[in-house]
């Protein structure tokens, strides 16, 4: 079965065609980061406003690369929330359009899950880190880590998923975001803190670890807060001192020993509330998804954390992309899953569970 995903959920906009849940014909994602630089992070006004100029264009170019007519496809995916209202809404009617005048079936993702999906694509085009050579076992255990989203997620089979720890504030992608922020790093924050962190030492500035009552529950808030505090008191202002100024008063040194020190804590965090949920839920496969899920200390620290072997999806598999959302609506396929083009709705704030 032969499905063309799209995903328009932030400031992404992608499509993608998969088949079977397993292999990637094409996948065109057209970040819009160089737009929103400027603001430290995604405006929603401009998000919508550039996926209804490169919809069509990327929905052609992904056809293009897969060699496809829409005879080909059987079916249309979308991502119908959770995400920003109007950036949802593009994706969504295009979908639907689609959908309507080919009369394909029309199945709606949750993107979060969506993420979760990414580890069943197994090949398509060539990328910097390689794909799992097979695909999860259930029970999975999934850490989903990314802008908007950090959750433990427990899958018994593909319709049943339950949350099983989530975040009581931030996402931890918004720390890095953040943190990013207060280095005077650009945004996104995971990759330039990943950068910075590489000349830092990781136990210069000794962070706090969150405590939350939940076992399997996460909390960022702190740790960020904590890192302005440490940064004001390095550089010796008081704590009316604007945020925005405080990385002119850092050296780059400075600012790797901050990147480093945030990125461990963030990292040893995300991997110890894992491994407790992986000793009392004994999955069979464990993994990762979300923008953080990039992260290549992540990546080790939980390797060497586990005691099973755990398989990564490329790095650009775990940013915002279509082809996690085509696999994912294969499996909803299967089971009849559709929607009605007609009046399908988007859903901003959907909650999993
Ligand atoms: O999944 P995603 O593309 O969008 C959301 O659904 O939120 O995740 C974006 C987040 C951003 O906060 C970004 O800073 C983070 O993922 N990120 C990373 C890395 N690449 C992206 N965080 C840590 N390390 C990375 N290499
Ligand atoms: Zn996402």
């Amino acid at each position: 079965m032969i499905i063309l995903a799209i995903e328009t959920s932030c400031d992404e906009t992608s499509v993608a065609i998969v088949e079977n849940a397993t292999h990637i014909h094409a996948l065109v994602i057209n970040s819009q980061i160089d737009l929103h630089k400027a603001f430290g992070g995604v405006v929603p006004e401009i998000a919508a406003r550039s996926h209804i100029e490169v919809m069509l264009p990327v929905i052609n170019q992904a056809l293009d690369e897969a060699k496809m007519s829409f005879d080909d496809i059987d079916a249309i995916a979308v991502t119908q929330g959770p995400g920003l209202l109007g950036s949802l809404l593009i994706g969504v009617l295009t979908a639907r359009v689609l959908s309507w005048t080919l009369d394909k079936p029309l199945i709606p993702v949750h993107h979060i899950i969506g993420h979760v999906y990414a580890n069943w694509l197994t090949s398509g085009p060539k990328y910097k880190t390689p794909y799992p050579t097979k695909k999860p076992e259930f029970p999975v255990l999934a850490l989903i880590v990314s802008g908007g989203h950090c959750q433990l997620m427990l899958g018994t089979d593909h319709n049943n998923w339950s949350v099983i720890g989530r975040t009581q504030d931030d996402a931890v992608g918004e720390a890095f975001d953040k943190v990013a922020k207060i280095l005077g790093l650009p945004y996104p924050g995971g990759p330039s803190i990943a950068t910075s962190a590489e000349s830092g030492d990781p136990e210069k500035y000794r962070l706090p670890t969150p405590k939350v009552s939940g076992k399997y529950d996460f909390s960022f808030s702190g740790l960020k807060t904590a890192v302005l505090r440490s940064v004001q008191y390095t550089c010796n202002v008081n704590y009316d001192f604007p945020s925005f100024k405080l990385s002119e008063l850092l050296n780059d040194q400075q600012k790797a020993d901050f990147s480093a020190s945030f990125q461990k804590t963030a990292v040893d965090y995300l991997v110890t509330k894992t491994k407790l949920a992986f000793d009392e839920f004994d999955p069979k496969t464990v993994v990762i998804g979300g923008g953080v899920a990039a992260s290549l200390p992540l990546r080790s620290t939980l390797s060497k954390a586990l005691p099973i072997d755990i398989e990564y999806a490329p790095q650009i598999l775990c940013t915002d992309n279509a082809a996690m959302v085509g696999a994912r609506s294969y499996f909803q396929s299967v089971s009849s899953e559709v929607a009605n083009p007609v009046n399908l709705e988007v859903k901003p704030s959907w909650p999993l569970l």
